[in-house]
Formats: structure tokens, C-alpha cells, sequence
């Protein structure tokens, strides 16, 4: 099968040793040369967290196990809990925790448009709240929100606070300790280049601590952060089994993350979503979000009504780019490219070109 540019918002197209290591043979989870791996690619998730500080997990499972081991770990039936709902994953962070029994108040956004920090501060001023869940980036209106400043006021009113960085760590500033969140969680498949499978999650000592002292139990089984802690202590453990060649593969992806280095790779991100962005405004389309809060990650296009599809069909037929439409209600005129994980200088500005042919033709037929 012939490789196609993958710029939908994961997963990401892999590097030739990331695939090389999907198709080592077969070795037991409990192996021996297996358990090094792995410790090295817990030590290696650290680093792209920027965890010196706190614990770090690595398991088998998507975003949404991340997602589910967070809430899982803050709630007890009947706490108050604020979800920061500024899209697709905001929402789904909502049921989530309806889900684990928590009474969710929510601070809607509007379409595209960021969480605010002072209304984050005032709603925290009017009730006895246990966490505040924030996405970083919604991959669904391609929204960038604040986190310093929202995990500040969660922290200053004494609060959890809870960071869904699934579609920024490894492409967008994002340090844990400096932060100051008490959990933090990705997916192998975004900013990482990892294929799909694993979740990443962070915990700082604190959160952990109390996680450890809880009255009522944790109502998980499998994203129960208590149970996955031995196994990071000793990867010889058992507790579900891995996928193995998946977690191969992640380690060899941290590996190239370290190799080139956060900073770098921030600012690779960074410059590769400007010339995407300046490219798309320069063809007089509209991005859907702001600036100021847009992503270096991914970024939503309003295409006129009707026109996505027929510019996603142009970009994948005529030049080889896969790119994803609006979600829901926005469907047909929406487009959201994925800027992320390996994405060179090179193909940002064929992808800018490629647009620039695909919307002309778009409006020509
Ligand atoms: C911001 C965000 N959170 C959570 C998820 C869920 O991750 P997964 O699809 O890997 O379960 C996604 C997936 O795209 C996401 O973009």
C-alpha cells in the first residue's frame, strides 16, 4: 500500500524505525530484554511530559482510557467537578464523569472560542469543588486553551486540576512539573508519531498520595491508577498484557522525540502551523479559531457550504494528503488538518500548495 501524507488529527504517519520496530518477532511480556524496553520508555514518557517530579504511567489502551483513569481517580460518587467544555472531548469529559457519578457543572464556549480563566475563578468561588478538567486542545474545534493560567486559579482555590493533553504533548509546550496539573494524559498516536494504542498519563506525588489514602474504592477496574502502579515499579509484573510490539514501537517514537528534543520539536510545530495557517489565510479562507488560541497541532477551516468533502476528496486523489472534516453539524464545511508528530518544513509548504489547487478546483466544478 502506497503511503499517503497523513495530516488528519491522528494518527500520524510513522517513521521507518518506528515500523521497523512493530515487526520484530514476538517476545513475552515478562521477558527479560522486554522489562528494559520498557522501563526505558516509561523514563522516556518523563521526558515528554517534562515528569521529573511526579509518577508516570504507560498502558495499553486509547486517549479515552486516559481520559477514564483520570476521572476514575478523582471521583468519588457525589463530588462536584467542573469540565471546561470547549468541544467534542470537553463533552465527552462530561459524560465521562456523569458516568462515575460526579455532579458536573460545565463552562460552555461557544464554537472554536477558549476557555476564560477569570469565569474559571469566579465559578470556582461559588462552590465546593473536587477538580477542573481542561482540555488543551480540542482536536474537534481545533481550540488551544490556556492551561497555565486555568490550572493557576484551579490550584489557587484549592482544587484538582485535570489537563487532556491528548492532542498536544510532544507538539506543543506542555511541562508537567512547571505546570503545576495534578494529571496529565496523551495517546501514542498524536504529537508522539507512536502508532495508536497507548495512553500516557502523568501524576504528580500529591495526587497520587491521596489517591493512595481514599475512603470509597475506585470504580475501575482496568484504568485503575493503583493497580498499573506496580507494574510501572516492575514491568516484570503482571497485571493485563501489554501490547507488546506497540509498546516497541512507542519506545523507539520517545526516542526520537529525545533525539531531537523538546524544545526543537515545539518549535518545528510552532513554525510548521504558521506556514500552514498563513497558507490557508493567504487563499482567503476563514480559520475557525481566533488568534491567539490556535493550535500549532491542528487547525479548523471554514470551507463554504457543501465544499469540504469535495476538498478532502481533491487533497487525497490528486495529491496523496489525508486530511479530516468538521465533526457533526459541521461536517460539509469543515476541514481539520493534523500538523503534528513528524511533519516536515517541506511537506507543510506541499500541503499549503496542495490546498491552494484542491480549493480552486473546489470552486471551478
Ligand atoms: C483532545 C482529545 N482527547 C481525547 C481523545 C480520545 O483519544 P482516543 O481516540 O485515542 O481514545 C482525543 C482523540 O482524538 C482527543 O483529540
Amino acid at each position: 500500500m502506497e503511503e499517503r501524507l497523513l495530516m488528519v488529527p491522528g494518527p500520524t504517519n510513522l517513521s521507518k524505525r518506528v515500523r521497523e520496530a512493530l515487526s520484530q518477532p514476538q517476545v513475552g511480556h515478562t521477558d527479560p530484554e522486554f522489562a528494559k524496553n520498557f522501563s526505558e520508555t516509561l523514563q522516556l514518557a518523563r521526558k515528554a511530559f517534562r515528569n521529573d517530579n511526579g509518577h508516570q504511567f504507560v498502558f495499553t489502551g486509547t486517549g479515552t482510557v486516559g481520559m477514564e483513569a483520570a476521572v476514575a481517580s478523582t471521583v468519588e460518587a457525589g463530588d462536584k467537578v467542573l469540565v471546561l467544555n470547549t468541544g467534542y472531548f470537553g463533552q465527552r469529559m462530561v459524560d465521562i464523569n456523569r458516568c462515575y457519578g460526579a455532579d458536573v457543572d460545565e463552562i460552555g464556549s461557544g464554537f472554536g472560542l477558549h476557555a476564560d480563566p477569570d469565569t474559571v475563578r469566579k465559578r470556582l468561588e461559588g462552590g465546593r469543588f473536587k477538580a477542573v478538567y481542561v482540555t488543551h486542545v480540542d482536536t474537534g474545534t481545533t481550540v488551544c486553551n490556556p492551561i497555565a493560567d486555568i490550572v493557576k486559579e484551579a490550584k489557587n482555590a484549592g482544587v484538582f486540576a485535570i489537563v487532556d493533553g491528548v492532542c498536544s504533548v510532544g507538539g506543543l509546550e506542555l511541562d508537567f512539573d512547571r505546570l503545576g496539573a495534578d494529571l496529565a494524559f496523551t495517546g501514542s498516536q498524536k504529537a508522539l508519531a507512536a502508532p495508536p494504542g497507548a495512553v500516557l498519563i502523568a501524576v504528580s506525588k500529591d495526587f497520587f498520595a491521596q489517591l493512595e489514602g481514599r475512603k470509597d474504592k475506585i470504580r475501575t477496574y482496568y484504568a485503575n491508577l493503583l493497580r498499573w502502579k506496580s507494574v510501572m515499579d516492575d514491568p516484570r509484573t503482571y497485571f493485563a498484557t501489554p501490547a507488546v510490539q506497540l509498546m516497541q514501537a512507542l519506545n523507539q517514537a520517545l526516542k526520537e522525540v529525545e533525539e531531537e528534543g523538546l524544545d526543537r520539536r515545539w518549535s518545528r510545530h510552532k513554525s510548521n502551523a504558521t506556514t500552514i495557517r498563513d497558507g490557508i489565510e493567504s487563499t482567503k479562507s476563514k480559520l475557525v479559531v481566533e488568534e491567539g488560541y490556535r493550535a500549532d497541532t491542528v487547525t479548523g477551516i471554514w470551507t463554504d457550504p457543501g465544499a469540504a468533502p469535495v476538498i478532502q476528496k481533491s487533497l487525497r486523489e490528486e495529491y496523496g494528503i489525508d486530511v479530516a472534516r468538521g465533526l457533526g453539524e459541521n461536517n460539509a464545511k469543515m476541514l481539520r488538518v493534523g500538523h503534528f508528530g513528524n511533519l516536515t518544513e517541506k511537506q507543510a509548504s506541499f500541503f499549503v500548495d496542495s490546498f491552494a489547487g484542491a480549493l480552486k478546483a473546489s470552486r471551478s466544478a
